[in-house]
């Protein structure tokens, strides 16, 4: 009933302009939301009044998630019954992945993301959300010899982003550019097109939030990026 009522409203404030066609009513699940890019959807997503529930490890810092009043999930997204345990805590609208590799640990970015995927297709849950680079693409070879660090990472995510879109969910791939840890700016944009550029975390997390209430980034690749901040210089 409360859902009803809450997309009758919906429809009658878009009619007179003053949302946006589609509401994000929560909760959401969060994957890497106890810092960067995560960590500002969260931020955003709260200052919206959505619940949050955030999957944090039993290591993470989660001092600042301590006053936006979320939930939490302790485990390990390399372990998928942590993953499925987590989408079984509530009933989710949707889930976000910003998982990113700390240095030393094993990268989460290929199995990290299919535990995540797998567990949302058997949950029910259908939109879903996946931060990868700007870099990656279903072209790229695996490595080759003499490879670097970062072909590795981008080629682990070609195949988490593959995983993602073969899977019948909702999704959104957002490939942001190089990014920075100033302040959101609100200069920030998603497009289609793929740009070099680079983007503050907290401006992408106000973008990921806005994209997760907003249907038309369904099935979509966008990449983010400032147009207002210098593009970074090729290595
Ligand atoms: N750096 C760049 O310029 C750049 C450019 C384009 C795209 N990206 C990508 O953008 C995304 C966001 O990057 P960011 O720098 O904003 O994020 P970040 O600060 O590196 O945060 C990474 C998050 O992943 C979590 N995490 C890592 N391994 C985990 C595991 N095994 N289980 C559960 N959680 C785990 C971390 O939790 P803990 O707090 O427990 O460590 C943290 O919350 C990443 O996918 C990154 O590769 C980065």
């Amino acid at each position: 009933m409360r859902r009803i009522s809450n997309v009758l409203m919906a429809a009658l404030l878009v009619l007179v302009g003053l949302a946006p066609a589609q509401a994000l009513e929560g909760p959401v699940l969060v994957f890497g939301g106890t810092s960067g890019t995560g960590l500002a959807t969260v931020q955003n997503l709260r200052a919206d009044g959505i619940a949050v529930t955030v999957f944090v490890r039993p290591t993470s810092d989660t001092s600042v998630l301590e006053s936006l009043d979320v939930s939490t999930v302790v485990g390990d997204a390399l372990n998928a019954a942590d993953v499925e345990r987590a989408f079984g805590t509530a009933d989710f609208e949707a889930v976000l992945s910003s998982l990113g590799g700390r240095r030393g640990e094993p990268r989460p970015d290929l199995d990290g993301n299919v535990n995540i995927t797998n567990a949302a297709k058997a949950s029910g849950v259908k939109r879903i959300i996946q931060i990868s680079s700007i870099g990656v693409g279903s072209t790229r070879e695996p490595p080759g010899e003499g490879a670097g660090f970062m072909d590795e990472v981008f080629y682990l995510k070609t195949l988490a982003e593959d995983h993602l879109m073969e899977s019948g969910l909702d999704y959104t791939v957002i490939r942001p550019g190089g990014l920075r840890r100033g302040e959101a700016t609100g200069t920030g944009v998603l497009i289609e097109e793929e740009k070099m550029g680079s983007i503050d975390r907290q401006e992408l997390g106000r973008l990921v939030a806005g994209a997760l209430a907003d249907d038309s980034t369904i099935g979509k690749i966008l990449f983010g990026i400032d147009p207002a901040l210098p593009v970074p210089e090729e290595e």
